[in-house]
């Protein structure tokens, strides 16, 4: 079986976390850099890796990367690689760009000369002069960062967020992608409680319950590798049956979720039977200021309103100031909140042990970590361990070159939390663009 370069890519802040992921599932050598994860593996390990990964947004296979400071490079270079390897000659290959701190700075010149060259390359091997396009999709995407190009086939289709779990959202929801990562960021793990005051449509508490009871997030859906011929449908059907076999039933500890608007309950109460977990959720209709648990050393996850997005400012301040209040009651549990807004601390009345910049969409947020004691050990009876959870370490393992590993092991649906800004520093900064191209129309097209 051939073996890829995969690239599992990430939002901003939630590299490591994707990296991490890798590691549980097997994949112990992972390059991580802006907005990507590097690793390898075959045709079982994409399957495997659309059907699992939690917080990545899609997983690509990387056909080439080199220098591209001019369109004779990035043509001669593009059609030196193995295309016809990949594309049957049906094949519909759309080329999309993105061009960053490149000096190729045209996207649509880039991709047309990215397509030409594919052609070009596929006209060679296959011995033929024209390519009608009218079998599977192969979705390219030519990027430029700092003048090298990165050619790449997505394995996924619609992005990993898709779940298939929910049709219908509410009025800001979360990604799936970014509720997993928050999570995965988080001192949970499934045998001690989670709450979500503000749960909107529920994707926090979903995605935990999935976590949980290990389910493999891609389960309820297809992705585009499935249609291409080359793709054994087997390998398919082998990690979905993999996966429904490595489910848990329960969780060991309660997940709650609450809102003070009834149509999310709903929505939430929906959303979760769709993805299954609608048995592992307590959900309830009520006022954050109405909060209270007896139970202890819990993780409160929450996605409050923000003002840019729902409510103005004056209202938004109102809630933060009564979630001051209200969590200074659940002492004994980890507090995590994610907000764009700027006087989150001041507000809330506390300062937080830790923040992270994450982005929600192009929203810029913080992070805002509250850590509560450890739960007591069994050894300790009921004596309680006041220090504060320790701070989180990061585990990136930044290889120099990517070497398989079999991935048998199942998949833990608690790792131990990491610290994805610990090692690692995006820059964010520098023009992107990302044109969808019209792949039949390319034909048409000049030097
Ligand atoms: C940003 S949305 C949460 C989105 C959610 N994470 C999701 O993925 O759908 C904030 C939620 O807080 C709820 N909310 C606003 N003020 C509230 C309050 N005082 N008490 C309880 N819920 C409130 C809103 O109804 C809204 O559903």
């Amino acid at each position: 079986m051939p073996r890829f370069d995969l690239i599992a890519t990430a939002t901003f802040g939630l590299e490591n976390v994707v990296a991490r992921e890798l590691q549980q599932l097997g994949y112990e050598d992972c390059r991580v850099s802006d907005g990507r994860v590097l690793f390898s593996g075959d045709e079982r390990d994409i399957a495997r890796c659309n059907l699992w990964l939690r917080s990545s947004d899609r997983v690509l296979i990387r056909v080439g990367e080199f220098p591209a400071p001019d369109f004779g490079a990035l043509f001669d270079q593009t059609t030196a690689l193995p295309w016809a390897d990949l594309l049957p000659v049906d094949a519909s290959f759309p080329v999309k760009g993105r061009s960053v701190r490149s000096r190729l700075h045209a996207v649509p010149k880039v991709q047309g000369v990215t397509k030409k060259a594919i052609v070009e390359s596929l006209k060679k091997k296959h011995n033929r002069f024209r390519f009608d396009e009218s079998g599977a999709e192969f979705q390219i995407e030519v990027s430029l960062l700092k003048d090298i190009a990165t050619l790449t086939i997505d394995t996924t289709g619609p992005g990993l967020h898709k779940r298939g779990y929910r049709s219908i959202v509410g009025a800001a929801p979360l990604r799936e992608t970014m509720a997993a990562g928050l999570i995965q960021l988080s001192y949970w793990s499934s045998d001690r409680p989670l709450i979500d005051p503000f749960c909107g449509s529920g994707t926090i508490p979903i995605e935990a319950a999935m976590i949980g009871r290990n389910i493999a997030p891609g389960l309820q859906r297809s992705f585009a590798a499935e249609d291409w011929p080359w793709f054994d449908r087997q390998t398919w059907k082998d990690v979905r049956t993999e996966a429904r076999d490595t489910r848990r039933r329960d969780l060991p500890a309660p997940i709650m979720a609450y809102d003070h608007d009834p149509s999310a309950i709903r929505l939430s109460q929906r959303g979760a039977t769709d993805a299954g977990v609608g048995g592992s959720i307590r959900f309830g209709c009520q006022e954050v200021s109405e909060l209270r648990s007896p139970l202890k050393y819990g993780c409160l996850i929450t996605n409050p309103p923000y003002g840019e997005r729902l409510g103005d400012n004056e209202e938004v301040e109102a809630v933060y100031r009564v979630m001051g209040q209200t969590f200074a009651s659940l002492d004994a549990w980890s507090q995590y909140i994610l907000t764009s807004y700027k006087g989150f601390e001041r507000l809330f009345g506390r300062r937080a042990d830790r923040r992270r910049k994450l982005y929600n969409g192009r929203l810029e947020c913080q992070y805002y970590q509250y850590q509560g004691p450890r739960p007591p050990r069994e050894t300790e009876g009921d004596s309680v361990d006041s220090r504060p959870e320790p701070a989180i370490e990061v585990q990136s393992h930044i290889a120099a070159e990517p070497t398989p590993t079999p991935a048998q092991t199942p998949v833990q649906p608690n790792p131990q939390p990491i610290d994805p800004f610990g090692t690692f520093v995006a820059d964010c900064s520098g023009e992107q663009q990302h044109i969808a191209f019209d792949a039949k129309a390319i034909d048409s097209m000049e030097d």
